[in-house]
């Protein structure tokens, strides 16, 4: 768990500084004091971008004058991570004051995990949401499959490049279809394993509403490298034609249904929708403490919206099951908060 924090120029917070002992912290404020920008700021914990998907440069405080770079410093365990941005340089993570060699090693240490507000509708958006989240799920189980991913589509770019050509060399656009084959089935070996581990901690999960039934659809099958490389030679005509790939694991996707009503996904109230988001959240952090040994961070934003009184009680007890430290943010003071979770102890910050 974080021990403590220190955000520095970082979005409306000039220093930040926090000591926390506690598996259950909850940031509280209203609107715009900065609760968002604190979980951001340990989204960095992670490779890539902040959850909010900016750029670096948006993040220094835009304010104060002085502010050049911005800084995030905690102690995870017991060992000193930061890491931080000035213009025109590289994002990087520091451990122990080391520079990693890559953002990708920080997944050996710290598997970070979201829900976000702007999340809840991904059930009715595109498919292309939806496998992403999943991705995102299997590349904390299987950190290579961030990288396949990477590749497959650097290859499904260069093959749709080549069939736009006037004239397409035929070996060259067989050598990118050999390499789409083995990506593809890296990717869909990793996808169904990680859809395996999800049902089974699924069904550890003890309230009703939170378990729904999941599978993943469009995929390839037989995942064969012989059908594969046939079906991408058949759908070179139909891909010119259409201007776009017609085959390959990009056409997943992912099929959620609400068991206690036997309803679709796309079909349950926002409430439901939120709840199976939660469970794959809730399944995900099991998982990676059974095959990573590692109790991830949880940033929970606004986790509480939606959900009826007792449903509230029952995910944060579900989220207190975990070996997990769980960050959520509300605009409930104290005394609402605990009007409907008396026993539940945790750190209270208010902003
Ligand atoms: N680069 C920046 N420099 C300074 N302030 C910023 C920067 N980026 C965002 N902010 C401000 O940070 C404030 C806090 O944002 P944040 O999203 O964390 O609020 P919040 O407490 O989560 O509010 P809500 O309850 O509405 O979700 C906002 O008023 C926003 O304008
Ligand atoms: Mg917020």
């Amino acid at each position: 768990m974080i021990r403590d924090i220190h955000l520095i120029c970082f979005r409306n917070h000039l220093s930040f500084k926090a000591e926390l002992n506690s598996e259950l912290v909850v940031i509280s404020g209203e609107n715009g004091v900065g609760k968002t920008n604190i979980l951001e700021a340990i989204s960095l914990f992670a490779p890539g971008r902040s959850f909010r998907n900016c750029k670096f440069d948006e993040i220094i405080n835009n304010q104060e004058v002085g502010c050049n770079e911005w800084g995030v410093h905690i102690t995870f365990q017991d060992v000193k991570f930061s890491t931080g941005y000035y213009p025109n340089s590289l994002r990087r993570i520091k451990k122990d004051g080391e520079h990693l060699k890559s953002q990708t090693d920080i997944l050996k240490d710290i598997k970070v995990l979201w829900l976000l507000p702007q999340m809840e509708n991904i059930f009715l958006g595109p498919a292309s949401s939806r496998r992403k989240f999943f991705d995102r799920i299997c590349y904390n189980l299987f950190p290579e499959h961030a990288k396949n991913i990477v590749r497959y589509e650097y290859y499904l770019k260069s093959r749709f490049k080549l069939l736009q050509n006037e004239y397409m060399d035929p070996v060259w656009i067989e050598s990118i279809e050999e390499n789409l084959a083995q990506f593809t089935i890296l990717i869909q070996e990793n996808r169904e394993r990680t859809l395996g581990i999800l049902k089974e901690q699924i069904k550890n999960i003890s309230s009703k509403f939170l378990k729904p039934d999941i599978e993943l659809v469009n995929l390839i099958k037989p995942l064969d490298k012989e059908f594969i490389l046939t079906s991408f030679n058949q759908f070179r005509v139909l891909d010119k034609k259409s201007g776009r790939s017609n085959f390959g694991v990009h056409k997943t996707d992912l099929s959620v249904v609400n068991l206690s009503k036997g309803q679709k996904a796309e079909f349950c109230s926002t409430g439901e929708q939120k709840a199976l988001l939660t469970s794959f959240l809730l399944a995900q952090a099991s998982a990676i403490k059974t095959i990573n040994g590692i109790a991830p961070l949880m940033l929970m934003d606004e986790i509480l919206a939606y959900f009826d009184p007792v449903k509230q009680v029952d995910v944060i007890k579900e989220l207190r099951n975990l070996s997990a430290q769980i960050w959520i943010t509300t605009t409930k003071s104290k005394n609402d908060f605990f009007k409907f979770l008396d026993s539940i102890r945790c750190l209270w910050l208010d902003l």
